[in-house]
């Protein structure tokens, strides 16, 4: 049925572990021992240094790569039993997937795989293309018959995000859409994100160095450290764990950090609004109650 959406993709990742290239002088444990839950509807933020087993992650849970140990159950069944239909519930949008943009026209980028692996009628995939667009930002009206390679790199890479959401996803997962982007686009995906959150209750999993600008949409963060579960909390739980730890702070979001470090000091501000306006005005109106008070 159109849209239909099953009512828990709740996922649980249980004692993952992933080694590239066993047994060889080529072997690498790229995860370690990962247990966590991703309840649907979920916008959760993954950080981590580079090499420490983020990409990795997000292949296993689209089926990409099979775990070496442990399981990805995806509404209480092993993820190993859903076969292709796998990647069809789990949109997995690549780093720079600009680089995949391969059509001749951007209608026919993005409805590749829906004609690929549906027999939907035309009138359903126009829907879906337009639908799919709405949602990252497109106006597909002027770009549907324009060459991929005439688009913008964030054009191109909002066609990309598109073609994924076009097969109606249960989970969305982004690996590290932002980089090399302008403001402009990284607006489109806050919206994206938040639209997800309100509208669809979809869950996405989203890697990014620069996870300031959806950090009020995030509910959950988790970090890796070389391959193992560093920490798994709220933005402020996140901070909590790791934020007095001189190295692993670095991986955090500003604002969460000075939220945090704020509070370390004794200066009471709220630690779940991570809006600067929102911080600044708190800041003033405690310095106008102190000078009043002094
Ligand atoms: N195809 C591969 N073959 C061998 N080692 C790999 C391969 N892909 C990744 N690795 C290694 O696995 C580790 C984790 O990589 P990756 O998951 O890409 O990390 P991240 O996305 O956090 O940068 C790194 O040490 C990386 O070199
Ligand atoms: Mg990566």
């Amino acid at each position: 049925m159109e849209g239909k959406r099953q009512p828990d993709m709740e996922i649980v990742i249980e004692d993952l572990d992933y080694v590239y290239n066993p047994g060889t002088p080529l072997e690498v444990q790229a995860l370690r021992n990962i247990s966590f839950d991703i309840p649907s509807g979920t916008i959760l933020g993954i950080l981590g240094a580079a090499a420490s087993g983020k990409t990795t992650l997000l292949k296993i849970l689209n089926g990409l790569l099979t775990p070496t140990a442990g399981r990805v159950l995806m509404a209480g069944r092993d993820i190993r039993t859903f076969k292709a239909g796998l990647r069809r519930k789990v949109g997995l949008v690549f780093q720079q997937p600009e680089r995949q943009v391969f059509e001749k026209t951007v209608f026919r980028d993005i409805s590749f795989v829906l004609k690929l692996f549906s027999d939907l009628p035309d009138a359903i995939i126009q829907e879906r293309v337009r639908q799919a667009s709405d949602l990252v930002g497109l106006d597909i009206e002027t770009l549907a018959e324009r060459s991929p390679w005439t688009l913008s790199k964030g054009e191109m890479r909002l066609t990309a995000i598109a073609g994924v959401l076009a097969n109606q996803p249960e989970v969305l997962i982004l690996d590290e859409p932002t980089v090399g982007l302008g403001p402009e686009s990284v607006t489109k995906l806050v919206t994206l994100i938040r639209r997800m959150k309100t509208h669809k209750r979809q869950t996405v999993i989203l890697v990014s160095h620069n996870m300031d600008p959806f950090l009020s949409d995030v509910d959950k963060i988790l970090v890796l450290h070389q391959g193992c579960l560093a920490a798994h909390g709220t933005p402020a739980e996140v901070c909590n764990i790791i934020g007095n730890d001189p190295n692993m702070r670095l991986l955090l979001p500003e604002i969460a950090l000075l939220i945090h470090d704020l509070q370390k000091q004794g200066i009471p501000v709220p630690a779940d609004n991570y809006s600067i306006p929102v911080l600044a005005r708190t800041l003033v109106a405690l310095m106008n109650r102190e000078n009043r008070n002094t």
